[in-house]
């Protein structure tokens, strides 16, 4: 039987080959079943998936909730975590000892750094880290880096522009750690100076032997890039309100921007988008961002699946 290295998935870090592997695998299966009738040999019926988000999503909790009413189990939500009795001031390992009488795995996002792998410590069920603050969002990398996989046909030897908030963004900090460890590949990271990665996560990216430049100019930049992967401006993780009015246009993908690239660039957002991607270029080859969320379906539908069964 597939078993994943984990049994909770709270950073990129503890993703392996082989869960790549078996992960990729399986989601390949339900991408291409095409009926939710056809996935009877990875199901996770009579389960019940808990989702307790104290931030903002769409996409995230959506396609986690699908995700496990495609597989035939059961959700229950806490769309709004403010009214959980972490509100009250039950702690989040309190919280998440007792969701887990409830439920067989628990998703959850939170703003605080650390959120998720507190709230897992007395779990008794596997604990998705689905955001914790500017930390983590390690399906989300899996979800990037499937669909560098679907578009490439490869995940080494890329060039890899990452654009705009590096600093607070953690799907950006997510990536970056599983794409760093493919032979060949090279960053060029461009973002605003008080938005660039912090200097000891480079260094740790750097240690897995790829390549990271910096830049501070998207047009020359982009001729050469494989892979545009754009982020919004940060706002709500900004301690000064000022400091994110002076960056929050600081990049716009454009038709005009588009025609110095390669005509293979794929552009990826985790979304949502604020100013950065403009929708005239929604219908060109090169956007890639709505593939990548339909995308998210199948790596949570083979990650709820795998983790639920050991
Ligand atoms: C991202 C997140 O929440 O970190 N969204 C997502 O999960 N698709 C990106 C963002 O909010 O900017």
């Amino acid at each position: 039987m597939t078993t994943l290295s984990f049994r909770h998935l709270l950073d990129s870090k503890q993703i392996t080959e082989s869960d790549i592997k078996n992960i990729f695998e399986l989601a390949e299966k339900y991408r291409h079943a095409g009926n939710a009738k056809n996935y009877a040999d990875g199901d996770a019926a009579g389960l019940i998936l808990a989702t307790l988000f104290f931030e903002a999503s769409t996409r995230t909790r959506f396609s986690f909730e699908t995700a496990m009413h495609r597989l035939r189990g059961n959700v229950i939500s806490l769309e709004q975590g403010a009214s959980s009795s972490v509100k009250k001031g039950e702690s989040l390992s309190d919280t998440g000892r007792i969701v887990s009488n409830y439920c067989d795995v628990i998703v959850v996002r939170h703003p605080e750094i650390g959120s998720a792998a507190e709230l897992a410590k007395h779990a008794t069920v596997p604990v998705i880290n689905a955001g914790d603050g500017a930390n983590q969002h390690p399906t989300q990398s899996l979800i990037d880096l499937y669909t560098i996989f679907c578009e490439k046909k490869t995940t080494n030897n890329l060039r890899i522009g990452m654009l705009g908030d590096l600093k607070y963004s953690r799907a950006i900090h997510s990536i970056m750690e599983l794409l760093s460890r493919y032979s060949g590949n090279h960053f060029t990271l461009i973002s605003p100076p008080s938005l660039a990665l912090d200097r000891a996560k480079k260094e740790q990216f750097e240690a897995y032997g790829c390549k990271i430049e910096e830049s501070s100019d998207l047009e020359t930049s982009i001729k050469d890039l494989d892979v545009l992967y754009a982020t919004r401006v940060q706002e709500e993780r900004f301690p000064d309100r000022m400091e994110y009015e002076k960056v929050k246009n600081c990049y716009r993908i454009d038709k005009q921007l588009l025609s110095k690239a390669k005509e293979s660039l794929a552009v990826m957002h985790p979304l949502p988008r604020i100013n950065e991607i403009d929708y005239e270029i929604d219908d060109l080859p090169q956007a890639r961002y709505f593939v990548q969320a339909n995308y998210a379906v199948y790596i949570r539908m083979a990650l709820l699946y795998l983790m639920t069964r050991s």
